[in-house]
């Protein structure tokens, strides 16, 4: 059996498809199921997205699932600015020609939970977590049998990148984050401090693009896409190389530093709705409810990514 079990909750955009790439060319993990979520855009094309993504990497085996089309008490805030049009703005992709499953994915997380041994499925967010906290809310003793939750999203130094203060994921659904880092289960959070160091510079974007097989150039014509939104924001020499974090942080614990601290979620402040109030230095008595990265090994990071998608077809 693999290492590790998991769910990728996500919602594709260009980096949660390198993430599940990076997935699916690691022998230590199983991908139960993908789910889809809205986020980056909307859930039609975030689904669609990742039945390309798995076709790409040659697993059309794998169950993708369609979830929440929308946060839990809120509009829908999309990123079409950075991601593009169809979330994966970039060599365009055949449409795919695997089944999307019938079954939503809220129930798919349940019943994968359910079935299996308790303490042995990971879920692994990269989006907004409405379809996570939609799970917990209808089902929290199943919720409870997931191992830990890994996942992209909040900032404590960086702050925020959607506004001044949130990270994306959180700010599209802060009532769903708040249930999340509630609900117990052992959480590792991949923040902007930490994805904001794994930069594509110009020489990873070009190994990417080097690889002789089909994944390589189709995931450096996705970053080449996106790089020009944080190059121009941030001035930094590539852009972040967000959700694979998640996926990296399962195969090599070790090229990240964590703290184990309080982590809560604003969600009642206009000015910083989705803020991840982080407790970094230890300054309230509030119990830690997650490991929270703070730092990352980037060139080790970008071998392991490397060497990963040269495995793929
Ligand atoms: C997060 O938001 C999305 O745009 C990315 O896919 C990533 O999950 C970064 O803030
Ligand atoms: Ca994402």
């Amino acid at each position: 059996m693999a290492e590790h079990r998991i769910i990728i909750d996500t919602d594709p955009g260009q980096d949660d498809a390198v993430a599940i790439l990076l997935a699916l060319a690691s022998p230590e993990i199983d991908v139960l199921a993908i789910t889809a979520v809205a986020g980056n855009v909307p859930l039609a094309l975030t689904q669609t997205n990742a039945r390309k993504v798995c076709e790409l990497a040659g697993r059309p085996d794998i169950p993708v699932h369609a979830g929440c089309a929308a946060p839990l008490s809120r509009s829908l805030v999309t990123a079409e600015h950075v991601h593009g049009k169809t979330g994966l703005d970039g060599v365009e992709l055949p449409a795919p020609t695997m089944p999307l499953q019938d079954e939503h994915g809220v129930d798919a997380i349940l019943r994968i939970l359910a079935d299996a041994p308790a303490g042995t499925v990971t879920l692994c967010p990269l989006g907004p977590l409405t379809n996570i906290a939609t799970a917990r809310a209808r089902d929290p003793e199943t919720f409870a049998r997931a191992k830990a939750i890994v996942l992209m999203g909040g900032a404590y130094f960086e702050v925020g990148n959607i506004t001044p203060a949130a990270e994306f994921n959180i700010y599209v659904d802060p009532e769903a984050a708040r249930d999340v880092f509630a609900s117990g289960v052992p959480i590792t959070v991949l923040p902007l401090d930490v994805t904001h160091k794994a930069l594509i510079t110009p020489p990873r974007h070009e190994a990417f693009g080097a690889l002789p097989n089909r994944a390589g150039p189709v995931v450096a014509s996705w970053t080449s896409f996106f790089e020009r939104f944080d190059k121009e924001k941030y001035g930094n020499d590539g852009a972040p190389l967000h959700d694979p974090c998640v996926i990296a942080y399962l195969l090599e614990p070790t090229l990240f530093t964590t703290r184990h601290i309080n982590v809560e979620i604003e969600v009642d402040s206009p000015l910083t709705r989705g803020m991840t109030v982080a407790d970094w230095w230890g300054v309230t008595d509030r119990a830690p409810n997650a490991d929270f990265a703070g730092d990352v090994d980037a060139d080790g990071f970008f071998n392991l990514l490397h060497t990963r998608l040269a495995r793929l077809p």
